[in-house]
């Protein structure tokens, strides 16, 4: 087993995927999307404050969650100063619900709630505590909750990804963010299957594929296949496992259209090496806006409404709700 999951053992996974199933099943008054990516200042926050005002502006009830615990800062990006209150008042059962934590923004129907302020981290969220989150965002008032997870592909991380509606990762077009993405990919990828080896005890083939390489055989791809053919019921459930992930890929801070490309290429590599379907929903350009408005504290679409950005989240967020 490589080092990148060498802890993996020593978690109850059982007990969280049945959560995650659980929570997943419970009846929904809104839809869960989490922003997340391998690298920190790929624009995640960026990304999940301007969908956030995008969804907003169109009618939707939208409340953004910082989960970036220790390193909160999307309600700058909101054009919030720090709020009152934070999830750490939540944890610590200051406040009994989450939707005392709401704190309002510039525009009517999109709510912030701050992460904890104090030295969490995310990685050091207690599972008890996580589950007390995941739980509890689907009764929120609101027809979108938006998180935004911070970078990193800790379990607590990776774990909000998967048990959202809308998996979005952010990346640049630069070799370091690309093989952070792949790495993020292949950790979600990995917890996923390790929750079905549960019902499969299909283990050992598990960490078998996941150790190989990018062009080696064996791959994660090939599992599915060699499963299929071994046992054909559990190779279509581990298919349907799979095939709910389909995350959504958005390059940021694209300059030419070689780098808008690189999303393509992304895709084709991750159905090749995972058997796993990426939609890449779009890119962002490059624009000094972006640090003027942070500078500003005010969200950039609000303050710089000539931006190309306005046009490229136009673009991506009607791609996420599937409408042209
Ligand atoms: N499209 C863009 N054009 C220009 N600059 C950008 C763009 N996107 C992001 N930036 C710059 O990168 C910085 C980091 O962006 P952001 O805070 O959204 O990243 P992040 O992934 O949330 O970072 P962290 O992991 O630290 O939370 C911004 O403050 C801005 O200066
Ligand atoms: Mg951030």
């Amino acid at each position: 087993m490589s080092s990148l999951f060498a802890k993996e053992k020593n978690e109850d996974i059982s007990a969280i995927s049945q959560n995650i199933y659980e929570n997943i099943n419970t009846q929904k008054n809104c839809q869960v999307w989490a922003i997340g990516g391998g690298k920190g200042g790929v624009g995640k926050s960026l990304v999940t404050a301007n969908i956030s005002l995008c969804l907003a502006l169109m009618g939707y009830r939208v409340v953004a969650i910082d989960l970036d615990l220790g390193g909160a800062n999307l309600h700058t990006c909101l054009g919030v100063p720090i709020p009152e209150k934070t999830l750490s008042d939540y944890l610590s059962k200051k406040v009994l619900s989450l939707e005392e934590l709401k704190t309002t923004t510039m525009v009517n129907n999109l709510s912030v709630i701050s992460g904890a302020q104090d030295d969490v981290g995310i990685a050091n969220l207690k599972q008890l505590h996580k589950t007390k989150i995941l739980n509890k965002l689907h009764e929120l008032q609101a027809d979108f909750v938006l998180l935004d997870l911070g970078a990193g592909t800790s379990f607590n991380t990776l774990d909000f990804f998967i048990s959202s509606d809308k998996g979005i990762l952010t990346a640049l077009p630069e070799p370091t963010s690309i093989e952070n993405t792949y790495r993020f990919i292949k950790s979600f990828f990995y917890r996923k299957l390790k929750m079905a080896e549960d019902l499969l005890e299909i283990g050992p083939l598990i960490d078998q594929a996941m150790n190989t390489k990018m062009g080696e055989e064996n791959t994660p791809a090939e599992l599915l296949n060699k499963i299929m053919e071994i046992n054909p019921i559990a190779g279509q459930k581990l298919k349907r496992e799979i095939d709910s992930l389909c995350p959504n890929l958005i390059l940021n801070q694209v300059r030419t259209q070689a780098d808008v490309d690189i999303g393509f290429s992304m895709k084709i590599i991750c159905k090749k090496y995972f058997g796993l379907n990426i939609d890449y929903v779009g890119y962002l350009d490059y624009d000094s806006a972006v640090w003027q408005s942070v500078k500003k504290r005010r969200p950039l679409l609000m303050e710089f409404p000539n931006s190309p950005l306005v046009g490229n989240f136009d673009r991506i967020v009607h791609r996420l709700l599937d409408i042209s």
